[in-house]
């Protein structure tokens, strides 16, 4: 059965200055599927992610949401035509409550007269936040501000959702949790995800497609179990070091 295509990048090039970081990038993700981004240090993996919505503009291809070209619009028009950024770092407002955080995400909604569902909603994916609601956002541990980070997201309403390393420095269980979140965006809410991660294992156990770039380019590609079978993406990427999450 084909599947839409919610998110099209093709011939994707973009850097700093004059220095060309992505070259020639394609990727595709569909309603409900969840792609991962694998590679090393300094591929361009962030650099990939900010040109895709809006950060950096690129200097050739084209970023197509849901059919509508974007490229090289600004972030925010990209963001109110359905695609949130979760950046690296879990940027949250750190004296703000968690309430007040999240409500920042709806901004762009907030002539739907849908926040309180959306905020209930957030709190079923991460109940951990529901007792948090008044606490000052820089107080929680690193694995609740990442949670905040994605619900203020999701308070935008997207239909694709990227994300910048949600799991760095991050205990394995709350990884396992907000993995776990993701696998029901995807499959609940049909939210086309990219997943940009460094811990290679605990994203291949919830992708449905695995691509690898290496220096800018996009070198391999194929279903989770189709790049575990390839011995140089399991002696680069899947050959330890990185500590396993719990499903
Ligand atoms: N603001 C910037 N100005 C100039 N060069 C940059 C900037 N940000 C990143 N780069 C360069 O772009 C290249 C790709 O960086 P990028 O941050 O996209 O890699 P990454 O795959 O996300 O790496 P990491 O796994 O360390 O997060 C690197 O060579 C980096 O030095
Ligand atoms: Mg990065």
């Amino acid at each position: 059965m084909p599947h839409v295509n919610m998110l099209d990048v093709g011939g994707l090039r973009a850097g700093y200055d004059k220095l060309e970081v992505l070259h020639d990038v394609d990727l595709r993700v569909g309603e409900g599927r969840l792609l991962a981004v694998i590679g090393a240090n300094g591929a361009g993996k962030t650099t990939l992610l900010r040109a895709v919505s809006g950060l950096i503009r690129p200097t050739a291809g084209r970023v197509v949401l849901d059919g509508r070209e974007l490229t090289g619009l600004p972030p925010e028009r990209i963001a109110a035509a359905g695609l949130a950024h979760v950046p690296e770092n879990r940027l949250v407002f750190p004296s703000l409550s968690v309430a007040d955080n999240l409500a920042l995400g709806g901004w762009t909604r907030r002539r739907t007269g849908k926040g309180a569902a959306r905020r209930s909603y957030i709190l079923e994916l991460f109940p951990r936040l529901a007792g948090r609601l008044k606490q000052p956002a820089g107080t929680l541990s690193g694995g609740e501000q990442q949670m905040v980070a994605i619900g203020r997201g999701l308070m935008a309403e997207p239909a694709v959702l990227v994300l910048d390393e949600p799991s760095l420095g991050l205990a394995p269980r709350l990884v396992g949790e907000i993995f776990a979140a993701l696998g029901q965006l995807k499959a609940e809410h049909r939210l086309a995800i990219v997943l940009v991660e460094q811990n290679a294992r605990a994203a291949f156990r919830v992708a449905d497609e695995v691509v690898v770039l290496d220096r800018g380019r996009v070198v391999t590609t194929g279903t989770p179990e189709d790049l575990a079978a390839d011995d140089r993406v399991h002696a680069a990427y899947l050959g330890g070091g990185y500590p396993t999450a719990p499903t």
